[in-house]
């Protein structure tokens, strides 16, 4: 891939920028802030650790939309985060205003780019840059299932000592409290986590997997989590670059899979060279599936508030 703007430079756009860099997924990385100088500044500060980490990407920071152009892919960092106590949806209506103007600045920009959200409430501002670009959905989705299956993992390895690269973890449903993480779909080298974990401790760790976020904000206190949030945009990137095909746990425009259309929510999804490439669909049994639905109702009351906001 030749370019990617990152919109916010703020710790999630600075670490996904600094990490795009060091693995070279792009020749080129813009940041894109309205906050004077500082786009520029973070972009030249990423640029001096080349020497080290041996990358011959180049990075730029611009206040002016117009760096966009020539963009494949925009990944969407920008808009107020939330602070201790508050929810991802105490924060849409701020950012709806911010995605909106990026949204309309893409369309005029780089046109044929995908859109990577990462803001939040992530499904529900999806589903508005959906909706406001007209594109389809294999360029427009988020990112929120990876973070949180990877939280996910690592609780796993913590737990039972094994290494967090043998294990698989997968997290549906909407990035709130309501999120589904399926441990029935979860193994360490293929081995169902039941024989490690007893079913008292898989759900102190779906819990704890629910409030990942939280658990953060709430140490870090002035700020959300970034590295791992970073980390795991560039996870995708990496697989649309390489045109990998991973199955990983996407923010999707849902047209009939799981049976539910107009909303955007978390669903594993195979991420190509053509972005989202496609849904996958997996079986959930009865309680698996109540959970689902809770969470996409929660996500159908956000995306029930767009309409108030102008
Ligand atoms: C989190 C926030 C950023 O899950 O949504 O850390």
């Amino acid at each position: 891939m030749r370019k990617i703007t990152i919109v916010g430079a703020g710790r999630v756009g600075e670490t996904t920028a600094q990490i795009l860099a060091e693995k070279e997924l792009c020749r080129e990385i813009a940041l894109y802030d309205i906050r004077e100088d500082v786009p520029e500044g973070v972009a030249l500060d990423i640029c001096q650790t080349a020497p080290f980490f041996e990358f011959d990407c180049s990075l730029s920071g611009s206040n002016d939309p117009q760096i966009m152009r020539g963009s494949e892919l925009l990944v969407v960092t920008a808009g107020l985060p939330r602070k201790p106590g508050m929810s991802r949806s105490d924060v849409l209506e701020a950012n709806v205003r911010v995605i909106d103007e990026v949204v309309d600045q893409a369309m005029r920009y780089c046109p044929e780019a995908m859109i990577l959200m990462v803001t939040n409430p992530v499904d529900t501002l999806t589903y508005r840059a959906f909706q406001r670009s007209g594109w389809p959905r294999e360029r427009v989705f988020g990112q929120a299932g990876v973070l949180d299956a990877s939280r996910m993992a690592s609780f796993i390895s913590h737990e039972t000592g094994f290494s967090v690269r043998d294990i698989t973890t997968i997290v549906l449903g909407g990035h709130g409290d309501t999120m589904v993480p399926v441990p029935r779909y979860c193994t360490i080298n293929g081995i169902p986590i039941t024989h490690f974990l007893s079913a008292e401790r898989i759900e102190a760790i779906n819990e704890r997997t629910r409030k990942g976020g939280a658990e953060i904000l709430a140490l870090r206190k002035n700020s959300s989590a970034y590295d791992a949030p970073g980390a795991a945009v560039a996870a995708m990137v990496d697989a649309i670059v390489n045109n990998r095909r991973r199955i990983l746990p996407c923010v999707a425009i849902l047209e009939g899979e799981y049976g539910e259309a107009d909303i955007a929510m978390g669903v594993p999804c195979v991420l190509s060279d053509h972005g989202l490439e496609s849904v996958v669909e997996i079986d959930l049994n009865t309680e698996e599936r109540a959970a689902f639905d809770a969470s996409a109702a929660a996500v159908r009351e956000d995306i029930g508030r767009l309409k108030d906001i102008v």
